[in-house]
């Protein structure tokens, strides 16, 4: 299921930073010397770091996953840009503590059990420098609305899928986005600033967001279908369910959740 919302999440990470509308948050960015290094936990395809040295093409950007799976081949990526193995659950390596101006997270969620966000957060804190910042980013999936664009729009369908597929991860989409302020501020940094913003901020993103979301819905409850699992639902069912919901993203019927941005300082010594 986390393979699912990885691939997901990670094609459309530049309609989800548009709707927030920075990569980083303004009072970090006023806080970065003139030659940041920045970490990015989760890392994936490394997309934000690739982003972020347009704005700053000087910074030092170390990006770090689990997994290499989603990595770019090595060769590709700018000399201020690697790429390494590391797990954010596991006590960080000594000679990565204080090193960082910021230490980044995006779209974790699925891979996090409750009890994992404040083990996390105290581990990636380790990392930063005296008065460095972590910045997280989880959106609300849980809330998500379904609504029409137009008059006469459909949204049923989708609605239907989505529900489906927020009984699937269950209990992880109640944690992150709500608990992270509250995490940070435990794991000793401060301030804690917090933001939002609509996954339909800027309306031209609607659409596409909506079509990639609705194919997770049916990839990971396709998956259900293949496992045999529990209330999964039959291959006719899906398929039925697919061609409406296509109608209703082509009527303009789209999915509206919102993108939280947590920010903590560590306190300067
Ligand atoms: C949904 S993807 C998000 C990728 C990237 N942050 C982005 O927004 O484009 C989640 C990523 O977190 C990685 N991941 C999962 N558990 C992890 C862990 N314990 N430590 C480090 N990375 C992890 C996965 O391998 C995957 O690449």
């Amino acid at each position: 299921m986390p393979d699912v919302y990885t691939d997901y999440m990670t094609r459309d990470d530049n309609e989800v930073q548009s709707n927030i509308g920075y990569l980083l948050h303004p009072a970090i960015v006023a806080s970065l010397p003139p030659k940041p290094r920045i970490a990015d936990m989760g890392t994936g395809t490394a997309r934000f770091l690739l982003l972020l040295r347009e704005q700053y093409p000087d910074a030092i950007l170390d990006g770090y996953d689990i997994s290499p799976r989603l990595f770019p081949q090595e060769n590709t990526l700018p000399p201020n840009v690697s790429l390494g193995i590391l797990d954010m659950k596991q006590p960080a390596p000594k000679e990565l503590h204080g090193k960082y101006d910021v230490v980044h997270v995006r779209s974790l969620v699925a891979a996090m059990l409750p009890t994992d966000w404040a083990i996390v957060v105290r581990n990636l804190s380790e990392l930063l420098k005296p008065g460095g910042f972590l910045q997280w980013e989880e959106c609300d999936f849980a809330g998500a609305k379904y609504l029409r664009g137009l008059v006469g729009s459909t949204v049923d369908a989708v609605r239907f899928m989505g529900k489906h597929f927020r009984n699937t991860l269950g209990e992880r989409f109640e944690h992150g986005w709500c608990t992270l302020p509250r995490e940070m501020r435990d794991a000793g940094l401060n301030p804690v600033l917090t933001d939002v913003a609509a996954s339909d901020r800027v309306a031209e993103t609607r659409k596409t967001l909506t079509t990639s979301v609705t194919e997770v819905f049916f990839s990971s409850a396709r998956l259900m279908a293949e496992r045999g699992a529990p209330g999964a639902m039959t291959n006719d069912q899906l398929d039925e369910m697919a061609k409406r919901a296509r109608e209703d993203a082509e009527s303009g019927g789209y999915v509206r959740y919102e993108l939280y941005v947590a920010c903590g300082q560590k306190p300067k010594e």
